[in-house]
């Protein structure tokens, strides 16, 4: 779905102009797949995937298990996040990247999870998440049933695009959390590309 919707390529594109040595936190990786396909584009960054879920780290320590069977020197690694904000000291990581995550805060929370992000950050956060528009709504709808044929997957997406965000919201948030120095693009399909640069 990420590779589908452009969320990897525009996350590949990013990471090429920030330096190959660096770490990167994403936060909400779930199953951990975009994390590790992402290393193997760029191996020499150290990254490490964090959730609230056990499911989805359990799934992504066994994903990362498979991989290493192949290369064992993979560097990625996953860990359970023990509370639902973010608790990193300042410039822990390089790159702070967060990929579908955003639509399931609150806006309080979304405000907290920002300024926390953009703390623990050295580089820059990336956030990637969807646009609510009716017609992201209507296409989805309609494309969804025969593209992945499971109910599940239609009716989360319809959710998720329901709970996205327009330009105005983000930058309302982005005013909250006091952040001035960010790129917010709109990008195709319905998705935007947000860089928080420090
Ligand atoms: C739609 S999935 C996206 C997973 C992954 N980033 C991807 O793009 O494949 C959203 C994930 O965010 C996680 N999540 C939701 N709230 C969170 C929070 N406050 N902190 C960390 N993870 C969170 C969920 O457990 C879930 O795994």
């Amino acid at each position: 779905m990420n590779k589908l919707l452009g969320f990897f390529s525009g996350t590949v594109k990013i990471l090429n102009s920030i330096s190959k040595k660096s770490t990167l936190l994403d936060v909400g990786c779930g199953g951990g797949l975009f994390l590790l396909h992402l290393n193997n584009v760029f191996p020499q960054i150290k990254m490490l995937g964090m959730d609230i879920s056990a499911a989805a780290i359990n799934d992504a320590n066994q994903s990362l298990q498979c991989w290493q069977a192949k290369n064992p020197d993979i560097c990625v690694s996953f860990q359970l996040q023990e509370q639902s904000q973010l608790n990193c000291y300042q410039n822990s990581f390089d790159i702070i990247l967060s990929t579908l995550v955003c639509h399931h805060l609150t806006n309080d929370e979304l405000v907290i999870f920002l300024q926390q992000a953009y703390l623990a950050a050295g580089t820059a956060v990336i956030i990637n998440d969807l646009h609510r528009h009716r017609l992201a709504y209507w296409l989805y709808g309609l494309v969804s049933p025969l593209l992945f044929r499971n109910r599940l997957i239609t009716h989360d997406g319809l959710i998720s695009i329901r709970r996205g965000f327009t330009r105005v919201e983000w930058q309302r948030l982005l005013q909250q959390a006091g952040i001035k120095n960010y790129q917010l693009k709109w990008c195709f399909p319905f998705r935007w590309k947000l860089i928080l640069w420090k």
